[in-house]
């Protein structure tokens, strides 16, 4: 009963629409994404990534091509779909950013500090390097398939942890993934809560990040994405590159497992 008038409270609080989605409404919506689909800014974002991938950069004066994403130094097609992984030489899983984080650091020596203190583009001022790099990667998997194996035991303990802190629930709202991503047809305001216990929409949820943010006018990665959703969900503020993300995007790159990979996306 508790649980029930606690659950009550948290969905009137957020306004989410447990009642049926207004149809009229998100096929606004869908019409609208249609109509930019042709242009997605976020080529912009591919271009300029790509050229930050090839150009010399930091102390030691080199590209990013020998960068191992998992797939061999400099491969960067299908590399995406196969993140996060885990990597023989750090001996630890990964997703993209950290491992950006570690061959910017590693291969242009760069420290730790001016590989992580802007990891977000900031309204009105210049892009985030890591934002480019990773819209620029992503794009190299774009029409593949979501390929997440999970045969090293380090990978299946990431994706255990990863499912626990979809389930976990704490802080003064007792919020938890869960509470805002596991039904069908919820939403706050006009924006559709996907749920990850549905494979489809795991899938296609997944498979649309990074994304174009039209409200933004920036591209957002899955680290901004949980960064945000940590906020949303009224908990501490989330590391950038932390484990932890890294465990939580795990969990979601595999309840994606099989879908078809169509990023960059753009939405509101
Ligand atoms: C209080 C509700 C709430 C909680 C809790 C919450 N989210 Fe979200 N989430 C949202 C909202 C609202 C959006 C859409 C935001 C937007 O479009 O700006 C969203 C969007 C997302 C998206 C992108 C959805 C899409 O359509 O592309 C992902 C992925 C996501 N959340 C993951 C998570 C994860 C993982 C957690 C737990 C760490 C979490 N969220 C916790 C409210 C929540």
């Amino acid at each position: 009963m508790i649980e029930f008038v606690r659950l009550g409270l948290v969905i009137c609080i957020l306004g989410v629409s447990q009642v049926h989605a207004d149809d009229e409404t998100i096929s606004g919506v869908q019409e609208y994404r249609e109509l930019l689909s042709d242009s997605n800014p976020a080529e912009l974002w591919i271009l300029s990534g790509e050229e930050l991938w090839f150009s010399p950069a930091g102390p030691n004066e080199v590209s990013l091509d020998e960068c191992d994403l998992g797939k061999g130094p400099g491969v960067t097609l299908g590399a995406y779909v196969e993140l996060p992984r885990y990597f023989h030489d750090v001996e630890k899983v990964m997703d993209l950013e950290q491992r950006l984080i570690y061959c910017r650091m590693v291969i242009q020596g760069l420290s730790r500090d001016e590989v992580t203190s802007y990891p977000f583009t900031k309204r009105g001022e210049e892009t985030s390097a890591i934002e480019m790099l990773v819209t620029f990667i992503a794009s190299e998997s774009k029409g593949m398939r979501m390929n997440i194996p999970l045969d090293h035991v380090e990978e299946q303990n990431m994706f255990d942890l990863g499912k626990q802190l979809f389930y976990f629930r704490a802080g003064s709202h007792d919020f938890g993934c869960i509470t805002c991503h596991s039904g069908d047809n919820k939403r706050i305001r006009l924006q559709e809560l996907p749920n990850f216990r549905n494979q489809d929409q795991a899938r296609k949820t997944y498979g649309s990040w990074p994304a174009y943010r039209v409200s933004a006018g920036e591209v957002r990665t899955m680290q901004h994405r949980l960064y945000d959703c940590f906020r949303q969900q009224r908990f501490p503020e989330a590391l950038y590159g932390d484990d932890l993300i890294t465990a939580l995007i795990m969990f979601l790159a595999k309840s994606a497992d099989g879908g078809l990979y169509d990023a960059p996306a753009m939405k509101r």
